[in-house]
């Protein structure tokens, strides 16, 4: 497969075609995802939770958010790969977010770098994408702002919450943002904002009105203890965890009994040397 550009994916946004983003946080799920046709991969934040074990996004720090971009552009042949700016590298001013997202590109040598924000973020976005990295706009659901959001609820339910949203949508496209991440919004919402602009949308959680859409990928491959909290706007495609958990519990078993390893799990070593060993 050639190697997704900005050019690609402008192309599947004037064809109509939607664009397809997942999630990787390490070399395997960067992997898989890369030879599963995706056309963007996120080094999202979200590692915290995934990855880490963390209950939000807001303690991850950038050294880990370059350990796990390197691991997953080691693998991303064809995927174009972006990564977050995490919480505290980018908020101080534009030129503390241009070094941040040089480092995510010098350093974990992904494509380009995601924000979250509005309006208020524009200056910052212009000074990245004049410096010639692309940006990844990120409005509605910004969980890095949960706390002054009241927790991960929703966005744009109101007619003015909605013209908000509109609006950071625009301030973030005319300072040079590639492409929108709009998260938990009604899909009518998410819809406008998608039709005012001339820049792609991905949708989590925003419905089937954008111009593509984005899940984490531990949540729709099922890779979590059931009983899990997973949001609303997750589809589950697959059940990893309980294939591992089969494959393990069944490991487990076999080494109880000496079913594994077996005779084709080993290395043999020839009758005449066995003589000389016994001896
Ligand atoms: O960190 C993340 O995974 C994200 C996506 C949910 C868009 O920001
Ligand atoms: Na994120």
């Amino acid at each position: 497969r050639k190697k997704v550009t900005i050019q690609t994916l402008q192309t599947l946004y004037k064809k109509g075609e939607p664009i397809t983003m997942i999630t990787a946080h390490d070399f395997p799920s960067g992997h898989v995802a890369d030879v599963s046709g995706m056309d963007v991969i996120l080094v999202g934040d979200s590692l915290g939770m995934v990855a880490m074990g963390l209950d939000n996004t807001s303690e991850v720090i950038m050294e880990e958010m370059l350990l796990h971009c390197r691991s997953v552009a080691r693998a991303t042949k064809s995927a174009f790969t972006i990564a977050d700016l995490p919480m505290g590298s980018y908020e101080i001013s534009p030129d503390q977010a241009m070094e941040s997202a040089i480092r995510l590109v010098k350093e974990g040598r992904v494509q380009g770098v995601k924000i979250e924000g509005g309006e208020e973020i524009a200056p910052t976005i212009k000074r990245i994408t004049q410096a010639g990295l692309p940006v990844v706009g990120h409005v509605g659901l910004t969980p890095q702002r949960q706390n002054s959001l009241g927790g991960f609820r929703v966005q744009g339910k109101t007619a003015k919450g909605a013209l908000k949203l509109l609006h950071d949508a625009i301030a973030m496209q005319e300072a040079g943002a590639f492409m929108l991440v709009l998260e938990a919004m009604p899909p009518e919402v998410a819809t406008i904002i998608t039709q005012k602009l001339r820049i792609p949308t991905v949708g989590i959680g925003a419905g089937n009105g954008c111009s593509g859409q984005v899940l984490v990928q531990v949540d729709m491959t099922g890779y979590f203890q059931p009983g899990r909290f997973v949001p609303k706007f997750v589809k589950q495609f697959a059940d990893v965890w309980g294939e591992a958990s089969r494959g393990i519990v069944q490991y487990r078993e076999e080494v109880k009994s000496r079913a594994f390893p077996s005779q084709e799990h080993t290395y043999p070593i020839s009758q005449e040397e066995l003589a000389k060993l016994e001896k």
